[in-house]
């Protein structure tokens, strides 16, 4: 989402005269686009700042402004901490950017807006530009299921929906601009409930079903979803609609009843499992991913076991996990926590060593098999390489004609390294 945020702050800075440049050293304006999902990502960005006051130093105009989740929860205090920061705005006002930076030289005043204007946000950004053959849209934005660890309804606030028209028409329009993959966007996607013109609301499963039908586009995938807003009529859709990716990201953060029951989850392993079987009853050994939370406070050796036992059970693909971190003003934040950071930590290896053994497991069963990949451009390391990626986000390498860069092609799968497979070029899609 932040990357999302991060190309439309461009879109609006371009419209003002603004470009991108890759040279801090020629910047006029530095914008941190930040994440306080976790303690580690908001320490890096006040690391960042104490490097960026050198620049403002040595060149008073340059402008640093601090955007996303860390200055939606910091507000003014970031000042506090670093007062050459002149701009502070939150996630849902960055489309009022181009204002802040007008007031900010008319009074040379620091402005700061981290308010929640509604959908206002969207109905102000500027048509989204295709940069690729593939592209993020956005369909809904915060999140009203408060687990217990996250601060992502406090920084980003409740789910505010796109109507169903402006997303179809932004998909549309990103079609005729060439982009083949489209990937619907939002921190609690699959509770997407949209306002159509007739007066119903319409939910994740209509939006892709009306998304499959633009012609041009190739593949569609969504992110990130609620296993419990996974319903029936989405698992529907990946029986009726073949152009809805062979993936599917479902984050269930821990194996343990008792654990997602304090995390405010809303549902039980067995419900997560029944789901997935239902699933996999259309869509025969479709490659799932997750997200796990290690060292919930107070988690136990069998609480952790039940979380290995579910990975067994499930055969997760390629997945994140993290150490839980306290965030300020979550409930979990105030539960006193006995387990000691030594253990969270090799949970975590535990859990991590598992997952990469199911990654490469998986790996190596694609060997032999033809995959549907999106051609994205030259491998980095190689430039007569060609590189793009699988439905399950496995990056593959092949040797190609550079036309091919933009376009869906089939590969025939020949060999699996550690962080990619390489493959033969087959034919164009
Ligand atoms: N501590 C650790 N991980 C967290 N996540 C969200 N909040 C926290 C936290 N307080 C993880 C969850 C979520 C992912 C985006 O970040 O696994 O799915
Ligand atoms: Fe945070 Fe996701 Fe829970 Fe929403 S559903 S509160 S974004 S972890």
């Amino acid at each position: 989402m932040n990357e999302y945020d991060s190309s439309r702050m461009l879109d609006l800075l371009n419209k003002v005269g603004y470009e991108k440049t890759d040279e801090l050293k020629i910047a006029d304006l530095i914008l941190l686009n930040t994440c306080s999902i976790r303690e580690k990502a908001q320490e890096k960005v006040f690391d960042e700042l104490g490097r960026l006051r050198r620049y403002k130093q040595q060149r008073n105009s340059v402008i640093i402004g601090v955007g996303g989740c860390v200055a939606s929860q910091e507000g003014a205090a970031i000042r506090k901490r670093a007062p050459y920061v002149d701009l502070i705005f939150g996630p849902q006002t960055l489309h009022r950017l181009p204002a802040m930076l007008k007031k900010l030289q008319a009074t040379n005043q620091a402005v700061i807006d981290t308010s929640f204007p509604e959908i206002e946000k969207f109905d102000c950004l500027p048509e989204a530009k295709a940069t690729g053959a593939t592209a993020l849209v956005s369909v809904m934005e915060g999140c009203s299921k408060y687990c217990s660890y996250c601060i992502v309804p406090y920084t980003r606030g409740e789910e505010i929906n796109r109507p169903l028209d402006d997303v179809i028409a932004e998909c549309y329009n990103l079609a005729k601009q060439g982009v083949k993959e489209i990937t619907l966007l939002g921190q609690n996607v699959n509770a997407y409930r949209g306002p159509t013109h007739t007066g119903e609301t319409a939910d994740l499963a209509l939006l892709i079903r009306h998304v499959a039908e633009i012609d041009g586009i190739k593949r569609i995938r969504f992110t990130t979803s609620h296993p419990a807003e996974f319903s029936d009529s989405l698992i529907q859709v990946y029986a009726d609609v073949p152009k809805l990716a062979n993936h599917l990201h479902l984050p269930v953060q821990s194996g343990s009843d008792r654990v997602l029951a304090a995390m405010k989850r809303g549902y039980t392993a067995l419900e997560f499992k029944a789901k997935i079987r239902k699933l996999r009853a259309v869509r025969p050994g479709i490659p799932i991913s997750s997200d796990f939370i290690v060292g919930f406070p107070n988690e136990t050796e069998k609480d952790f076991q039940a979380t290995m036992k579910l990975i067994d059970d499930v055969g997760f693909d390629l997945s994140f996990s993290f150490i839980y971190s306290a965030r300020p003003g979550t409930p979990a934040a105030n539960i006193n926590d006995s387990l000691s950071l030594d253990t969270k930590k090799q949970r975590l290896k535990i859990l991590q060593d598992r997952i990469k053994q199911n990654t490469a497991t998986i790996s190596e069963a694609m060997v032999g098999s033809n995959q549907t990949i999106l051609v994205t451009g030259p491998s980095k390391t190689n430039p007569d390489v060609l590189t793009g990626r699988t439905e399950n986000n496995r990056v593959v390498n092949f040797t190609g004609s550079k036309q091919l860069i933009g376009n869906m092609v089939q590969i025939h799968i020949t060999a699996s390294q550690v962080h990619s497979l390489r493959g033969l070029y087959k034919n164009l899609i």
